[in-house]
This record gives C-alpha cells, sequence and structure tokens, in this order.
C-alpha cells in the first residue's frame, strides 16, 4: 500500500476515486464534509434528514455529485462530536478504506486526519489511518489452489489530505503507520499459514529471510543439538515428541543511535521472548478434536515478535532490541513427555510435567533463562498461554502480569495508544504454592483457579535477574467461527511501546 498526503485547499476539486469525509451525529458536518456539501448544493445535507445519521462506523456512498471532482464522496460517520476519539478516527478510516474494497476502487483521499481529537497529534493520527488500510485491505491466499482474484483488494494508495503546515507531521505518521502494518500483515499471514507449511524450520527460515532483507537485524537460528548444547532440557523435552525438528530464533537488531535513557542508566537491550508452538495438540494430554485445528495459532507470539522486528527495522529506530523464539511442535509420537515425567529446565530448576498441555511455560521457561546473557533493560514475553486468560478477558484485552509498576504501566499505555489494549492482572507469591510439587522444584500446572495467573508465576520463577512483563494472548491473537483468522496482535502495542521508548 502506498501512503501521501494532499494539502490542496479546495477540496471539492481533489480527483479520485473515492473521497472521505466526517460526519458526526446531531447534524454536525466536519471542515471537510461543509465544504463538500456547499460545492453539491448541500447534496450531504440532503441526505442526512434521511439515511445518514453519522452514527459511528456507518458509511453511504454518494456517486457524481455536481460541483464535486471526485467519483465518490463516502460520507463516514463519527458519532457524537463531544465524544470523538482517536479510536474512533482509527475504526472511521478503517470503515471508508473496507467501503473502498468493496467499491472495487484502486486510489482514495481521506480528509479523516484532519479532524482534531483530544490527546491525538496529526503523527498520532496519520499512523493510525495507514494501519488502518493496512489491516482494511489485508488478504489472505497462499493456500488457496485457485486464488479469487475478485477476493483481492484493488486499493493500492490512500492519500491524507490536510493542511500544508501539518504534511510534514503527517509523513512521520504515514511511514510508521505504513511499518505498522507491514509488520501486523506479515503476523497474521505466519499466524494463519496451516501447521504443516508453518514449521520451527519455516519460522526460523523466515527470521533468517527478515535479517537478509534488514542489515540492523542480525539473525542466529539454533539447532537441536545446539539446543540442547544449551542445556534447555524443558524445551527439548517438549519437542521431542515430534517429528519436526525445533529451533530457538536469536534476532537482534541495532538501531543506528542508542535509545535516549537517563544519563545514569546504561540501559541493555529489550528483549521480546514469542512462544512458537506452530501446533499444540496437547500432547498425551491430549485436546478435544472441537476446535484443535486452531492451534496452529500457537506460534502467534513468535509472529508477533517477527513481526515487530520488521516494522522496527523499517523505521530504523533507535535503540536495540533482541528477539527470542523457542518453536516446535507440541505432539504425540513414543518419546513425547508423559504426566509425571521430570525435566530440568536449563536454570537447574527441575520441573514436574503433571499436564503435557501446559508446554507454553516449559518452552519459554529456557528462553527467558537464555535472555539473561543480555543483561537487558526489560524483557516481554508474548505467549498464547492459557485458555483461562481467554475466559478472563475475553478477546478485547490482553492479560498482562508484571511485578514491575513502571514497566506494566509503559505497557498498558502502549496499548491504549495503539488501540490494541492490555488489561493488568495479579502476580502475587500467594499464587505460587499452587505450582507445588511432591517430586520437582514445581509442577507445571497450579489446577483450575486463576490458571492465566499460575502460568505467570511458573514464568517468573525464571525471569527473576532482570524487569520482566508477561502478556498473555490467548484470546487477542485470532479470531475463531466465521472470520477466523490471526489479529497480528499485539505487534501494535509492541511498536508503540519501542517508539515510546525511542523518543
Ligand atoms: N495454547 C494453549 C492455550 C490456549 C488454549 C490458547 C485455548 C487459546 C485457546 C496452551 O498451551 C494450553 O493448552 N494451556 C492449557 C494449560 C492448562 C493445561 C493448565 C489450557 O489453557 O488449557
Ligand atoms: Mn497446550
Ligand atoms: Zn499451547
Amino acid at each position: 500500500m502506498e501512503f501521501s498526503t494532499n494539502t490542496s485547499v479546495s477540496i471539492h476539486q481533489v480527483k479520485t476515486a473515492a473521497l472521505a469525509v466526517g460526519i458526526f451525529t446531531e447534524g454536525v458536518l466536519s471542515p471537510a464534509a461543509d465544504v463538500i456539501d456547499r460545492a453539491s448544493h448541500g447534496a450531504i445535507r440532503a441526505v442526512m434528514k434521511t439515511e445518514f445519521t453519522g452514527k459511528a462506523n456507518s458509511t453511504l456512498v454518494l456517486r457524481n455529485l455536481p460541483g464535486v471532482a471526485a467519483a465518490r464522496v463516502v460520507l463516514v460517520g463519527l458519532g457524537k462530536q463531544a465524544e470523538y476519539t482517536a479510536r474512533i478516527h482509527a475504526r472511521a478510516e478503517h470503515a471508508f478504506v473496507s467501503a473502498c474494497v468493496s467499491a472495487r476502487v484502486a486510489e482514495a483521499t481521506t480528509t479523516l486526519a484532519a479532524i482534531a481529537c483530544p490527546g491525538s497529534t496529526v503523527t498520532d493520527r496519520a499512523r493510525d489511518a495507514a494501519a488502518a488500510a493496512c489491516e482494511a485491505t489485508y488478504h489472505y491466499e497462499a493456500t488457496f489452489g485457485k486464488p479469487d482474484a475478485d477476493a483481492r483488494p484493488k486499493l493500492k494508495k490512500l492519500s491524507l489530505m490536510l493542511a500544508r503546515s501539518e504534511s510534514a507531521a503527517a509523513e512521520l505518521g504515514l511511514s510508521q503507520g505504513s511499518a505498522l502494518g507491514e509488520g501486523v500483515s506479515m503476523a497474521r499471514t505466519l499466524g494463519n499459514l496451516p501447521g504443516n507449511i508453518c514449521t520451527p524450520t519455516y519460522l526460523g527460515e523466515t527470521a533468517k529471510k527478515l535479517g537478509r532483507e534488514f542489515k540492523s537485524i542480525k539473525v542466529t537460528v539454533l539447532d537441536g543439538k545446539q539446543i540442547a548444547a544449551l542445556g534447555m532440557g524443558s524445551f527439548l523435552s517438549v519437542s521431542k515428541g515430534s517429528d519436526q525438528p525445533p529451533r530457538f530464533i536469536v534476532m537482534h537488531y541495532k538501531g543506528k543511535t542508542p535509545a535516549k535513557t537517563p544519563a545514569k542508566a546504561k540501559a541493555g537491550p529489550i528483549v521480546l521472548v514469542g512462544k512458537g508452538i506452530t501446533f499444540d495438540s496437547g500432547g498425551i494430554s491430549i485436546k478435544p478434536a472441537g476446535t484443535m485445528d486452531e492451534m496452529k495459532f500457537d506460534m502467534c507470539g513468535a509472529a508477533s515478535v517477527l513481526g515487530t522486528f520488521r516494522a522496527l527495522a523499517e523505521l530504523g529506530l533507535p535503540g536495540e532490541v533482541v528477539g527470542l523464539i523457542p518453536t516446535c511442535e507440541n505432539l504425540i509420537n513414543g518419546s513425547a513427555n508423559k504426566p509425571g515425567d521430570v525435566v530440568t529446565s536449563m536454570s537447574g530448576q527441575t520441573i514436574e510435567i503433571l499436564n503435557t498441555d501446559a508446554e507454553g511455560r516449559l518452552i519459554l521457561c529456557d528462553a527467558l533463562t537464555y535472555a539473561e546473557r543480555f543483561k537487558p533493560s526489560a524483557v516481554i514475553d508474548i505467549a498464547t498461554l492459557t485458555g483461562a486468560c481467554v475466559t478472563a478477558l475475553g478477546s478485547v484485552n490482553s492479560g498482562l502480569f508484571s511485578q514491575d509498576d513502571a514497566l506494566a504501566e509503559a505497557i498498558l499505555k502502549a496499548g491504549k495508544q495503539s488501540g490494541d489494549p492490555a488489561w493488568r492482572m495479579p502476580l502475587e507469591d500467594a499464587y505460587q504454592v499452587q505450582l507445588k510439587s511432591n517430586f520437582a522444584d514445581m509442577a507445571n500446572i497450579g489446577g483450575p483457579p486463576a490458571g492465566a495467573v499460575t502460568a505467570a508465576c511458573f514464568l517468573s520463577r525464571f525471569a527473576k535477574a532482570y524487569r520482566w512483563a508477561h502478556l498473555d494472548i490467548a484470546g487477542t491473537a485470532w479470531k475463531g467461527g466465521a472470520v477466523k483468522g490471526s489479529t497480528g496482535r499485539p505487534v501494535p502495542l509492541l511498536l508503540q511501546f519501542l517508539l515510546n521508548q525511542s523518543v
């Protein structure tokens, strides 16, 4: 997708296939809508009496308005003016681009980003517009034998109309939004690819490809032997139940300039750790068949790290970021983990595997121990970790767990800014007793109560050497049912978090 700014003053003279103008409820027109209404002798106000009320997310296409050069004017509802927010703006841009995709236009122009809204800058709004456009034009066809050309969005160019004084700020936002959009699309496609294609080897190759594309990312992919040499007995115990070999992916991004940090603190890198289970059958503690296909999405944490790295490198952000991805399948051959097995993690702590389906924490714990060598300023792991988190928070918020208030606040803020929210969950020592084992240093499950919390408690035992936060994205990384597919979350949150560190 190509983005540009247009600073022409006469909106009605802009030649474009589709022009978005914003309408609030209670008969309030945005300045651009007012210009078009006057140029067309009241065409907009006329429909506002009948079929268009300005309800948020609604759109109405008007064609061939007299006195207007645009082939189509798309009215986009913004809701009540007093309640207008950056989120409503982002959804409005999404609704407009969706209308453009339906109308099969190749190019479009929006005036929505010019409308001020509280707490957002032009850069923010341009970023949101570009990201929403990428989102609305995303299309998966990798595994169709006969891709449907008609289903492929035609829209290739989006132009933002704004005042000349705002165009530089908008251009910056467009580059951020475009990079974010690419990162989200990459994460979505990796998530959507089936388990027989998107294997641990495939994820390793994808990381290497990123390293070839961007000089700022150095990639190392470790194989089973090298993983064994590191002593990652917990991670390996999961992988040995499958014929697919495991991989441990290490990505190291270095921006041209260091991130701005308080004078005293010589800050180490931020480390992102992504769960990369390319298929989770549950193992011997096998899952029910009903929606087991969705367990191909169990590598969405890994996909979000890869997508964030793509965006990071594309933007050339300052600072240093390390990405770690332990990746394997959770299957059931004769060497698979059995309930009651005890394994030794890289940290030396032993783990009694009471449920082979609690495998995410078994691969993440060794990656968290590996992260220590970078002397990180912060570590964030991202994992489709527990069904319990879906029960607690549904598909709206990702679960955030951290003992570090400042880090947690920064992540929550990034989530709000990017429209990719997280909700902080408790992580107290009082829950740790649930992990007690009679035969090892800990059990890998804590029983049914507070399942998302005990999973985080388990991870916390391996993350004591640095500031750490855990994002449980089990409810947010993909959608099921008729709209089944990966969402690309939490790439927007992660990129926003890194953007905030760099300014
Ligand atoms: N990948 C799943 C978590 C999951 C389940 C995500 C359903 C989204 C929807 C994870 O590996 C898992 O199976 N967790 C178990 C843990 C339990 C055995 C303690 C779960 O949530 O049931
Ligand atoms: Mn599982
Ligand atoms: Zn899993």
